[in-house]
């Protein structure tokens, strides 16, 4: 059986990416500092997949720790990177915990696994890159802007080590998949987003007003150039954006890439605005969402949603679900969390 290493795979993507993994017949060992991510999940995904996956507590910002977990798991056919500390906010208050978090972690894992035999890397990336693209939809080729936060420049960063670490290492196979906006959860209700504190992300934060933890949801501004007046987002569900991370590892182990650094968007091709999202949720759920407008959010875009081209021709991935089918497992998630 093929085994693979899923770092951060405790998390709200990683966890729904190894429940897909293993259903394709992969063995996933996880890495994960449960940092942000709950040991809980380890059975969340055992319970929908009826499999284990082999777990171990470790920190990446460990050099020495990483070394010796390569040294013993020379077997891996590929490493599907996820683990990175994620919230926009924070890294503008804390921009050293994420540069080294997100950046020394990555040199690391590089860094072994051009000892391996074979050298698979998936990235997890993001279309923050992009920052406020100039044309819609956005394409790969869509220049990279000038990150808004520390958050978004170690996405921009993490891309340049990996392709200048591919240059001149033609042994290491490289895909880096920029996601847009993943909401929603597994249809089983045994895994899904578990936001630490106040959700900072729409989705989350319209599911627990909906469950009555927040009294009403503030649309971060209603005065942008956009048909509305709230942002555009492409919102995906995250188990389409799971399978899309099995299908970019297959390209590799299967020597489908065209290269050896590919680039991948990942999103719906459609966007939606705030007050789209809260009108297909109150659809969805048959509840009634209490919102209020306030001002307008620090760094946010006024719209971002992904031509898909590349990613249906070339990787041969398309998203299944539509924004109502997300964002009902979303609250489906809600309710199982709060027992409601
Ligand atoms: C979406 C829209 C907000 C909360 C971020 C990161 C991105 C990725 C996904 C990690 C915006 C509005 C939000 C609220 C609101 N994270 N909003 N009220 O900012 O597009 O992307 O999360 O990879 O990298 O940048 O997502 O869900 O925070 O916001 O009106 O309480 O919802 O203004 O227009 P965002 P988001």
């Amino acid at each position: 059986m093929k085994k693979v290493l899923v770092t951060g795979g405790l998390g709200f993507i990683g966890s729904h990416t190894v429940v897909e993994l293993q259903q394709k017949g992969f063995e996933v060992v996880i890495i994960d500092d449960l940092s942000n991510s709950s040991i809980d999940v380890l059975a969340g995904i055992t319970a929908i997949t009826g499999k284990a996956p082999a777990f171990e507590k470790l920190d990446l910002k460990e050099k020495s720790k990483v070394e010796s977990f390569f040294e013993n798991h020379q077997d891996i056919v590929g490493v599907i990177h996820f683990a990175a500390s994620k919230a926009v906010g924070e890294s503008v208050e804390k921009p050293l915990l994420y540069y080294e978090n997100n950046i020394n972690t990555l040199v690391y894992v590089l860094k072994s696994l051009l000892h391996l035999p074979t050298q698979n890397f998936i990235f997890s990336s993001s279309c923050t890159v992009y920052g406020q693209a100039d044309e819609m939809p956005i394409t790969e080729s869509a220049p990279i802007k000038a990150a808004e936060s520390p958050y978004g420049n170690t996405k921009q960063i993490g891309e340049e080590v990996i392709k200048d670490t591919c240059k001149v290492n033609s042994t290491l196979n490289a895909i880096a998949l920029r996601y847009f906006n993943p909401i929603g959860a597994h249809s089983s209700t045994k895994i899904g987003e578990l936001p630490i504190g106040v959700p900072q992300n729409l989705v989350p934060f319209i599911t627990q007003t909906a469950a009555g933890l927040r009294k009403e949801l503030s649309v971060f501004g209603d005065d942008y150039p956009t048909p509305d007046g709230t942002c555009i987002r492409d919102y995906i569900h995250v188990v389409d954006l799971a399978k899309a991370h099995v299908v970019a590892l297959e390209r590799l182990v299967g020597k489908n890439n065209t290269s050896n650094y590919e680039i991948f968007n990942l999103g719906t091709g459609k966007g939606s605005s705030v007050l789209e999202v809260i009108q297909s949720f109150e659809k969805a759920s048959g509840q009634k969402l209490n919102y209020k407008i306030a001002p307008r959010r620090e760094g946010d875009v006024i719209q971002a949603y992904a031509d898909t081209t590349k990613a249906n021709t070339e990787l041969g991935w398309k998203a299944e679900s539509n924004l109502d089918d997300a964002l009902l497992s979303a609250w489906k998630w809600e309710k199982h969390l709060r027992n409601i």
